[in-house]
């Protein structure tokens, strides 16, 4: 039954996501979008700048928070960005490539989303950019996060921003990420939490799975999954107050087992 469900959230995210991309629904709730979002989470006015100078599709962004940050990210490392979207976090890795690292050592950053159109829109504003920092690789796949289509222990670094809360078989999505992450790498998560427990309001909202509400988790039982699923120890890095009830954190976790 649990499954059967499970399935069942799963799909209805997709084709809201499908939806979404394609300009056929508006979100019935209110919250700050496109570049004001981007700069209330955090993310650098420089990025900012030159992403809208580079005339980047804000509206396409639906990040939760910015986990793109000094400690977290080596040079060199071979990145999967999940439920990538229009790729807001690659741009952040690409800029601070470029910025910060004088691009002598560049990230291979893989982007993967389930929403064929969100892809082709990156790919095509990608393309529009005279030129990429030296060493630095972007790539666009479309796939199912619950079945990757790469080998065992692949990547340094599994980034999900505004995706870990979408799926309600968190167990499930953890053991596809323990298989694809190398092991000592990391899992960078930035989602919503909720305080205590979910409010009545959420149980009833068919798309709060979808924006990342209906699926979220106490730190605690966030914590209790990543151990039991071979992550840890979790370190919070960033938390903000969203209401009464829900707060949007940035935590990172190593594949220890
Ligand atoms: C809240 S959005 C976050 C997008 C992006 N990370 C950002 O910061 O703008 C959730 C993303 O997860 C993608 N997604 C939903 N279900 C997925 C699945 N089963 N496999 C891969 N991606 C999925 C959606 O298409 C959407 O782009």
């Amino acid at each position: 039954m649990l499954e059967k469900n499970s399935r069942k959230v799963v799909e209805h995210v997709k084709s809201y996501y499908r939806e979404l991309y394609r300009g056929k629904i508006n979100p019935t709730v209110k919250v700050c979008s496109g570049s004001v979002l981007a700069r209330r989470l955090g993310y650098s006015l420089e990025l900012l700048d030159w992403l809208t100078d580079h005339d980047f599709p804000w509206d396409y962004i639906h990040p939760c928070g910015n986990p793109v940050r000094k400690g977290l990210f080596e040079p060199g490392d071979f990145v999967l960005n999940l439920g990538c979207g229009i790729g807001l976090d690659a741009c952040a890795l690409m800029f601070e490539a470029t910025e910060e690292l004088k691009a002598e050592v560049g990230y291979v950053v893989v982007n993967v989303d389930v929403v064929s159109e969100v892809l082709e829109r990156a790919c095509r504003w990608v393309a529009s950019l005279r030129e990429l920092p030296d060493d630095f690789t972007l790539l666009w796949v479309c796939a199912d996060a619950l079945k990757l289509p790469f080998t065992h222990e692949t990547f340094d670094v599994v980034l999900m921003n505004g995706v870990f809360n979408v799926f309600p078989d968190k167990k499930l999505l953890l053991e596809e990420l323990r298989r694809v992450i190398k092991k000592g790498g990391r899992l960078v998560i930035a989602d919503i939490f909720v305080s205590t427990s979910l409010p009545d309001y959420v149980k009833t909202e068919p798309d709060a799975w979808a924006w990342c509400i209906a699926g979220a988790l106490t730190e605690e039982e966030f914590f209790e999954l990543l151990r039991s699923s071979g992550f840890g120890p979790c370190r919070g890095l960033d938390k903000e107050a969203i209401d009464d009830a829900f707060y949007r954190g940035v935590f990172a976790a190593e594949r220890v087992s």
